[in-house]
């Protein structure tokens, strides 16, 4: 009997440890509070939201160039500035940020990341200006779509 007591202490263990570990990695259910405005507050600290800011200042200029040279119908610039907006960025972006950001947000963020990845693909393959400006409409989709939804908490 008492083995059996022990054996069902080590599975309810196990199950709790699992659903601990499934949330904080695959759900990655983020620092986040509920807001006054009605958006989801993302916590952070000051020096991760001002990295955030700065790349979100980062994407408006990308999005400025990238428009820009559309209109010029200058293609190997739209190459190289949509490059650098793309995954190419994310790689200085830390792990310790990314678990504080809500999945649903890292989601939006890097497919924000692979649309200008697309852009760049379709400046160098088809160089059609027409294709390239609707693929930036919709990723301008996604700025205004995670701006809905997410805030950062102010420092504190
Ligand atoms: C994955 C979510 C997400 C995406 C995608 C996103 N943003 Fe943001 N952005 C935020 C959040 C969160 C803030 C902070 C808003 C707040 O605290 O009220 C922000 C703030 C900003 C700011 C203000 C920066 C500052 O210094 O205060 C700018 C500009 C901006 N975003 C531009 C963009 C542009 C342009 C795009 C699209 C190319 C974009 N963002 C896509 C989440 C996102």
């Amino acid at each position: 009997m008492k083995n059996v007591k022990i054996l069902w202490l080590i599975i309810v263990l196990l199950l709790a440890l699992s659903g601990f570990l499934i949330k904080k990695f695959i759900i990655g259910g983020g620092n986040v509070e509920a807001s006054t405005d009605g958006r989801s507050t993302v916590v952070m600290t000051k020096d991760e939201r001002d990295f955030i800011l700065k790349e979100m200042r980062e994407f408006l200029i990308s999005v400025q160039g990238v428009s820009q040279a559309i209109t010029e119908n200058d293609m190997p610039k739209v190459v190289d500035l949509a490059h650098k907006a793309g995954m190419a960025a994310e790689a200085n972006t830390p792990s310790v940020l990314l678990q504080k950001i809500p999945l649903a947000m890292k989601k939006l963020g890097f497919d924000t990341r692979s649309k200008f990845d697309e852009i760049a693909e379709t400046a160098k393959t088809s160089k059609d200006p027409v294709a390239a400006r609707k693929q930036l409409d919709t990723l301008l989709q996604n700025c205004i779509a995670c701006h809905a939804i997410y805030r950062l908490a102010e420092p504190k």
